[in-house]
């Protein structure tokens, strides 16, 4: 892609991020990679908002593949969110950021609740907005959350941030000849079962021409070479077909 024109984003951030491949839990370390990247996006003027999944704390669909109850699984993910939401928060408050956390399941002693145009107003006074608790319902990801902020408050756009460089037409990992593509459509990617996001997260941004890109956010400047308008990553929009990199 050419050009960065979004000036309201939403970093979508797996739990993953903020831990070494194959371990749980948070490595500050990394939790604050991320916060400095937050900052030279929002150093350039963009306004920021922020998604983050829980699987470095707990996996609700493991839990409920080895017999739990999946809605039971799933709220003990989502307060995992809100425990990565809460680190993050910390990360950019102690680089000078000034954040706001609001989490869709309600506690109030420790962070907002989330009020759409609440956090809208935090956004316009410059404000990252840190959404956790998901979407504060069983049976959606955290991918879904994203796409469903992302449109209630109006962002331009999602970046996914991975630890992948873009979409890839096979498992990079697993094949050497797996090729990335520069663009694919909404539709492309939902055919094809990439697995860059679940169906309901696509068909909602599809829904809505919510641009998504997708990133690694490991590569040393890449967000900030991202929103610089550098050609990172793999777009997904409603542009019709495909296009490797
Ligand atoms: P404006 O005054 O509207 O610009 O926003 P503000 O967020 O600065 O004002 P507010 O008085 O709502 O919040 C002041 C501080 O209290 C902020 O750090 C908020 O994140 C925090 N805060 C607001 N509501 C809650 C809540 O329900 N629970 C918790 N734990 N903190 C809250």
């Amino acid at each position: 892609m050419s050009g960065f024109p979004y000036r309201r984003i939403l970093l979508k951030l797996s739990g993953e991020s903020f831990t070494v491949r194959g371990s749980n839990g948070l490595e500050v370390d990394l939790v604050r990679k991320v916060a400095e990247q937050i900052k030279l996006c929002h150093k350039a003027g963009v306004a920021v908002s922020v998604v983050i999944g829980g699987g470095n704390i707990l996996r609700g669909s493991q839990f409920a593949e080895a017999g739990m109850d999946r809605a039971t699984a799933d709220y003990m993910g989502m307060i995992g969110t809100v425990i990565n939401a809460l680190a993050l928060q910390d990360a950019c408050e102690g680089i000078g950021l000034i954040t706001r956390v609001q989490s869709a399941i309600e506690m109030k002693s420790i962070c907002e609740s989330y009020i759409r145009r609440k956090a809208m107003r935090h956004l316009e006074k410059n404000r990252i907005v840190i959404f956790a608790g998901g979407t504060g319902n069983p049976y959606f990801t955290t991918d879904t959350t994203a796409a469903l902020r992302a449109v209630e408050v109006g962002s331009q756009v999602i970046l996914k941030a991975t630890k992948v460089d873009g979409v890839y037409d096979s498992d990079p990992m697993k094949n050497q000849d797996a090729k990335r593509f520069k663009h694919i459509s909404y539709m492309e990617s939902i055919q094809r079962r990439l697995k860059v996001m679940d169906t309901t997260a696509l068909t909602l941004c599809m829904e809505n021409n919510l641009p998504i890109i997708v990133f690694d956010i490991f590569k040393e400047g890449n967000l900030e070479k991202l929103i610089a308008g550098d050609d990172i990553g793999t777009l997904i929009s409603s542009k019709e077909g495909l296009e490797y990199a």
